[in-house]
């Protein structure tokens, strides 16, 4: 396995001759490593099938199968499907998912450290994915920012981005927004956590899933502070320039393997009618998520 730092962008590390069906438990230990360290990893020239992706993600940690059934592949629930493309009369996946900033399953009580992304058809054009490392922008904070959110609470929900499945057709919206309530009801997880492998402080917010932060008595925060949040990390900057923003564009053979705690990530979608098909594995390593105590 050859582990180069600063490729893509001279963000994260691209690796080279790393099989996954050949890959000792060391290797994948090796691997995870690297993503922790680098914060995403691009193993390069890489050919597996659905199973085999899944397979490897298992090698990894436990995989967890996306809550939501229309984003699973039809051999194998595992693999979560962004597509805009039919197969024949049958559709499988999601188009359009994930336009906005956020870390995968930040709106649930146990989200997973590790997402693997393995892109199927890459389209010329607008191809990729942003990133913010969010080590990097608690840093770069202002210091009376950093001090309005030190001990505090975020706030998360689906609910903004939650998408209409084709069985939702002819329902009363205000039935819906009730299902999504009680199946992903609003939850909490420290502003600031310790990474529990780097040790690094992660702002965990993000544009997408926050919609609140709160005081360590639970009192809401004025909501000119999240926006300040928002804004200093560069989740509103629509030109995608603000230092800190990463474009990760993705050759065929690519497998992206990112830390879901440290980064927040949002699709870029091709602007043009090009066919775009990504397959997701998601894993819980063997650390907790956070330790549940607000830094
Ligand atoms: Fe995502």
């Amino acid at each position: 396995m050859d582990v180069q730092a600063g490729g893509e962008g001279r963000f994260g590390a691209t690796v080279r001759g790393f099989d996954p069906a050949t890959a000792s438990d060391d290797d994948f230990a090796a691997l995870k490593n690297s993503v922790y360290e680098h914060k995403i990893v691009i193993l390069k020239g890489q050919s597996l099938a659905p199973a085999e992706f899944v397979e490897m993600g298992r090698r990894m940690g436990r995989v967890e199968a996306y809550y939501e059934p229309m984003y699973h592949h039809p051999d194998e629930p595992d693999i979560f499907v962004s597509s805009n493309v039919s197969d024949g009369d049958k559709k499988v996946g999601v188009p359009k998912t994930g336009k906005f900033w956020h870390a995968d399953y930040q709106f649930m009580p146990k989200p997973f450290g590790l997402t693997l992304i393995y892109p199927q058809v890459i389209p010329a054009k607008n191809r990729g994915t942003y990133y913010i490392d969010m080590t990097e922008a608690a840093q770069r904070l202002s210091e009376g920012l950093k001090q309005s959110l030190s001990g505090t609470r975020s706030l998360f929900s689906v609910r903004r981005y939650f998408k209409i499945r084709p069985s939702d057709v002819y329902r009363p919206l205000g039935e819906v927004n009730e299902e999504v309530e009680r199946k992903t009801p609003t939850i909490a997880h420290p502003t600031f956590f310790r990474h529990p492998v780097t040790g690094a402080t992660v702002l965990y917010n993000s544009e997408g899933f926050t919609v609140g932060i709160e005081d360590a008595d639970g009192k809401s925060l004025d909501d000119g502070i999240l926006h300040q949040v928002l804004k200093e990390t560069g989740q509103l900057d629509m030109t995608f320039q603000a230092p800190g923003i990463h474009l990760v564009s993705p050759e065929q053979g690519d497998l992206l393997v990112w830390d879901n705690r440290a980064l927040i990530h949002r699709a870029l979608h091709t602007t043009t009618p090009e066919p775009t098909v990504s397959y997701r594995v998601t894993v819980h390593d063997e650390f907790p998520f956070h330790d549940d105590k607000p830094l």
